[in-house]
């Protein structure tokens, strides 16, 4: 079992490279199912969740390799076995997005259901109403969703919610279907655009109509590409939330901080200087933050994965903030591991009252998800003593070298 073991550290300075985009490569990663052939990916994070990713890919029969640092090149071959057992899809929640693309290109596909997580109940209901939409047929049994459709029909898909995973799954399913597929009410997070214009490459016909809507032309066949992801937005958040907490001066290399605006206008008010720059984004934060409130919501509002790193530099503001969750109902568990620090936190429902505290104090503490592991850590930053984070293989799921990039910047952060 892996941990970190954090001391009180700032004010940070220096730069940090940010790495592609975990939540954009996962899909990217399930869309090469759709054509045969060898595809070259660059800037792909090295991180478990990319590796359990492969895994996947190479149990139905596709080969990858990491022939230099950044790359993955992947190479299907003309038959695959359309299926996701229950091992991998246990360990990522994120492969479902194979069933789309498998249903699409085979006609069929047996997926394992995930289960529930730290957030609390994740269904994909709207992932399969998507897919019987574009004339799948559907059932569960024995822990398995069980997809097959000689070919998909384009139709009117209107989302109840702007799922990213369910756009993701119907935009793949739609790009092989016959004629024209409408998605209202899509989801249009960057990872969202990026995956477009993957497709587009590949030979698809995806267009964004107006602000949550978007058309696909089904083509009859795809071919295989060479393409560089986006740089990762959370972890750029995460790295501007550790100067916020510490205090100090950064850059953040290859960020887009057009891909961040609500969270660089939030930051803003909360006392600290963003603006972009040459290498990426350049941040300065005083000694201490002011509490503002926040609310999660589906691009391009305030990211959910955002919250427990904003969660984590409230607890040492200056002020009472009111934070609410919009999308996930179970996600403030982490809040009980900052509680163990000192931190100053209320939960009721979707809401949490944070009232800052000077500083927190160092204790042992959990990582219950990527972004919860990585809050607490970061709020190790400025509690008094030492903070032992466990269950750091959490943290690894979705940040490449992150104790490295955080010494990088002057914090007092080693791996045990
Ligand atoms: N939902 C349903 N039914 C569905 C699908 C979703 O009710 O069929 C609900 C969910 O329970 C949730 C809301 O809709 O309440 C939004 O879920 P969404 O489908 O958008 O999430 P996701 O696709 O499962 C992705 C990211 C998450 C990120 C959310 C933000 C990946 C691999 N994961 O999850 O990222 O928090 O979008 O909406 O892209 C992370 O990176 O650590 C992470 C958890």
């Amino acid at each position: 079992m892996a941990a970190l073991v954090v001391r009180p550290s700032g004010p940070l300075e220096g730069s940090v490279t940010v790495s592609g985009a975990k939540n954009s490569v996962l899909k990217l990663l399930a869309a090469t199912v759709l054509a045969p052939g060898r595809y070259r990916l660059h800037n792909v994070p090295d991180i478990a969740d990319v590796a359990w990713m492969s895994d996947l890919l190479v149990a139905m029969g596709m080969q990858t390799s990491r022939p230099s640092p950044g790359e993955l090149v992947v190479d299907a071959p003309d038959e695959l076995v359309p299926e996701a057992p229950y091992e991998l899809v246990e360990k990522m929640r994120a492969s479902i997005v194979v069933l789309g693309p498998l249903l699409a290109r085979f006609g069929r596909a047996r997926v394992s259901l995930p289960g529930g997580d730290d957030f609390g109940s994740r269904p994909i209901d709207m992932h399969l109403e998507a897919l019987r939409t574009l004339g799948a047929s559907i059932e569960l049994a024995h822990g398995f969703v069980e997809a097959r459709a000689d070919r998909l029909r384009g139709a009117r898909i209107g989302l109840d919610f702007p799922s990213v995973g369910a756009t993701e799954n119907a935009m793949m399913a739609a790009v092989l279907a016959e004629g024209t597929t409408v998605i209202d009410n899509a989801a249009r997070e960057p990872e969202i655009v990026d995956l477009a214009a993957f497709l587009n490459r590949m030979g698809a016909v995806v267009r964004f109509a107006g602000s949550s809507t978007i058309e696909i032309d089904g083509v009859r066949e795809l071919h295989p590409v060479e393409h560089t992801l986006i740089p990762d937005r959370i972890e750029t958040a995460t790295y501007l939330a550790a100067v916020g907490i510490a205090g100090g001066e950064i850059t953040i290399a290859g960020a887009r901080p057009d891909h961040m605006d609500l969270l660089v206008h939030k930051l803003g008010q909360m006392g600290m200087r963003i603006s972009p720059c040459n290498e990426g984004l350049w941040a300065m934060a005083p000694r201490r933050l002011s509490a503002v409130d926040v609310s999660t919501l589906p691009y391009p509002g305030l990211a959910t994965d955002y919250k427990p790193l904003l969660v984590a530099m409230l607890s040492v503001a200056d002020g009472v903030a009111i934070v609410t969750e919009n999308i996930f109902s179970g996600r403030f568990r982490y809040v009980d591991e900052l509680v163990r620090m000192g931190a100053d936190v209320r939960t009721d429902g979707h809401h949490a009252i944070v009232r800052g505290r000077e500083w927190l104090s160092g204790a042992p503490v959990r990582a219950h998800d990527i972004r919860a592991g990585a809050a607490v850590v970061l709020a190790g930053l400025r509690a008094q003593g030492e903070t032992t984070v466990t269950d750091a293989e959490h943290i690894d799921r979705g940040y490449e070298r992150f104790v490295e990039k955080l010494r990088g910047l002057g914090a007092d952060i080693e791996r045990t």
